[in-house]
């Protein structure tokens, strides 16, 4: 079977945040799947002049990893009752290398909402560039319980989103390849 790529992309740059535990636990998740490559995306690494999508406004990194990708999993945390600003600079950089290709969400916050409204606010956002939406998503509220500083997942936690993660891969990779032999 063909290999798919999934880019997990991690929604902020924040030096204290808490959410890249998510993102990085996702794409360990993902790496140990059959068929599977993964790419591992920080906002902070990247280099994202200005605003929009002229040549001059792209990371030639994340241009080339947009382009492999045939799907994405977004882990986004909630600033504001929305999704963060490098989040947004990521998703606009680019355009053509996004159109008809699945997307998948995690939402992340330490509070009780898990993120919500950061994932509602993405998917207007992300369909405008011809993402196609998963139906359903997963939540890390009070992420400070979930992982430990490590990044190690907690006993309480780890089989509910291995359950989560597991069945949310599948539908992300059922369309990747559907959408990926359309081509
Ligand atoms: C600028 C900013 C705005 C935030 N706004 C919200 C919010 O609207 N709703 C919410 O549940 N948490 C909010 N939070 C708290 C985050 O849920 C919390 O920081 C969590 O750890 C995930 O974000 P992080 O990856 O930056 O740590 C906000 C955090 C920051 C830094």
């Amino acid at each position: 079977m063909e290999t798919i790529t999934i880019a997990v992309l991690a929604g902020t740059a924040r030096k204290q945040r808490m959410s890249i535990h998510a993102a990085r636990y996702i794409a360990d998740f993902g790496r140990a799947l059959e068929g599977v490559e993964i790419i591992f995306v920080d906002p902070a690494e990247l280099h994202l002049e200005g605003d929009g999508n002229d040549p001059e406004g792209k990371d030639p990194t994340y241009t080339a990893v947009t382009e492999k990708a045939d799907a994405f999993f977004i882990v986004t945390p909630e600033y504001n009752h929305s999704f963060p600003g490098s989040l947004k600079r990521m998703l606009d950089s680019e355009l053509a290398n996004y159109n008809h290709k699945p997307v998948a969400f995690a939402g992340v916050s330490n509070g009780n909402w898990g993120g919500i409204r950061a994932v509602e606010s993405l998917v207007p956002a992300v369909r405008e560039t011809g993402l196609v939406v998963m139906s359903w998503d997963v939540y890390f509220p009070y992420i400070q319980k979930v992982f430990n500083d490590e990044g190690v997942v907690s006993e309480e936690h780890r089989e509910r989103y291995e359950k989560q993660l597991g069945k949310l891969y599948a539908e992300l990779i059922w369309f990747a390849r559907i959408l990926k032999d359309k081509k």
